[in-house]
């Protein structure tokens, strides 16, 4: 073997680390920079929150609290997120007509939360609660 053979065979051994290397770092790079945005784009952090209605707060229609509609009615409680069902706006509730009413396409829910017309296909949910004893309602949200 000459000089020259193992001076080629240095410089391809060289290459190859070289190579090697580049490639490691551009690997790691790639993961760097994805990890975030797949992190990001996959997932989806539920969270909850409880509302409280204390018994003193509450009227004998419709109370709002924090994103909250809390409806007492003929004996009946219940309560809905101001969260439209058509693409998330939120709606205000018209003490006039006694509805719920979307400003963002005009979807309109009665005091049960049916739709009564506009875009939105799907009633108002309606969401978890419970009564204390000393007349507080606790309602919980996922937000
Ligand atoms: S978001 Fe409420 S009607 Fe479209």
């Amino acid at each position: 073997m000459g000089a020259g053979s193992r001076q080629e065979e240095n410089l391809s051994r060289r290459a190859f680390i070289r190579r090697c290397a580049q490639r490691l770092i551009s690997a790691i790079g790639a993961g760097l920079l994805a990890y975030p945005i797949l992190s990001f784009v996959t997932f989806r952090k539920s969270r909850k929150k409880t509302v409280v209605f204390p018994a003193k707060d509450q009227s004998d229609a419709v109370s709002f609290k924090e994103g909250v509609f809390l409806i007492r009615r003929k004996g009946d409680t219940y309560a809905f997120t101001n969260k439209c069902t058509h693409l998330g706006c939120r709606f205000n509730f018209d003490p006039l007509s006694r509805t719920f009413r979307c400003p963002c396409h005009g979807s309109v829910f009665d005091l049960r939360g049916k739709r009564l017309k506009g875009p939105a296909k799907r009633d108002l949910e309606k969401l978890p609660l419970a009564e204390k004893r000393n007349g507080d309602i606790q309602v919980a949200v996922t937000l």
